[in-house]
């Protein structure tokens, strides 16, 4: 008899309990193992990651299949209305929208991205706010910015044994001093400091890394170069795995959206269309 997870989805055989025979007991689905990402990279899988930033959010994209789920500080801008910045957003909301995720997504991988301000003080700082992450709000492991400053805060965390996920190219909590929300290394010298910045990052103990507005063959060289898989997003199909906002990808977002993003519905209009029929 075939074994069913949660909503009535097969439990791939890798995630059996051998409870699936009880009609009474759902089989929990087991966490997606960190060191799987690697060996997906490995056989050419692709990790599907989505952000989420509450429990439907979770739920859906765990019953899609989806990989990873990314508790982003972009709630900033499209969860608690700041517009065009991620810096705002506190580590207490992170926490906050991190822990609704993490209490409802049983298979993905849940990272909880590690706010402006949160690591940028110190390794100690940097030590004791993932942590928070980890205990508080049950990230499974913590996403952080940039290289330069950030490897010692990743080798700190990766020390203290919680995995953390790079992010280069536009990283937008240092929008400012990159000149705004544009693609990353064009030319050639600015390439090749992405790619010794992302090779740091996997020395410095990143089980994955995001490279966010990279030109595609730079992210394609990046992706030839790393052994931890490169997570795209307008980086082109080379990358290991991709990653979108979830109110971006499902047009919940209104207004002038990223090039780069495809939308695969239009929410925001059909939820206009209920609201006005109901009011
Ligand atoms: O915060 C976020 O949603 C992100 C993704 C865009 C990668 O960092």
């Amino acid at each position: 008899m075939p074994s069913s997870g949660r909503a009535g989805l097969p439990v791939r055989p890798s995630e059996m309990t051998g409870r699936e025979d009880s009609r009474y007991q759902l089989a929990p689905r087991a966490k997606l193992p960190l060191p799987r990402l690697a060996e997906m990279k490995r056989n050419g899988e692709r990790i599907v990651m989505v952000t989420a930033y509450d429990a439907p959010g979770a739920r859906f994209a765990e019953d899609a299949g989806v990989d990873v789920v990314l508790v982003g500080d972009t709630a900033a801008m499209v969860v608690l209305g700041h517009e065009g910045t991620t810096v705002p957003v506190t580590m207490e909301e992170m926490l906050f929208l991190t822990r609704t995720v993490a209490r409802t997504a049983t298979r993905p991988l849940v990272v909880g991205d590690m706010p402006f301000g949160s690591y940028h003080v110190s390794d100690e700082d940097a030590v004791r706010n993932a942590i928070r992450f980890i205990k508080e709000a049950e990230a499974d492991v913590v996403k952080l910015e940039g290289a330069g400053p950030s490897l010692s805060r990743v080798s700190a965390i990766v020390s203290a044994g919680i995995g953390v996920m790079g992010h280069v190219g536009l990283t937008p909590q240092s929008e400012t001093i990159l000149g705004g929300f544009k693609t990353q290394g064009r030319t050639a010298s600015k390439a090749r400091q992405l790619l010794s910045d992302a090779l740091a990052l996997e020395a410095a103990g990143c089980f994955a890394v995001v490279l966010e507005a990279v030109p595609v063959p730079v992210a394609a060289r990046i992706t030839e170069a790393l052994t931890v898989p490169t997570i795209g997003i307008g980086a082109g199909a080379a990358c290991d795995g991709q990653v979108l906002v979830y109110h971006d990808l499902l047009g919940l977002t209104e207004g002038r959206a990223p090039r780069f993003v495809k939308r695969y519905a239009n929410l925001a209009e059909e939820i206009r269309r209920a609201l006005t029929t109901y009011a």
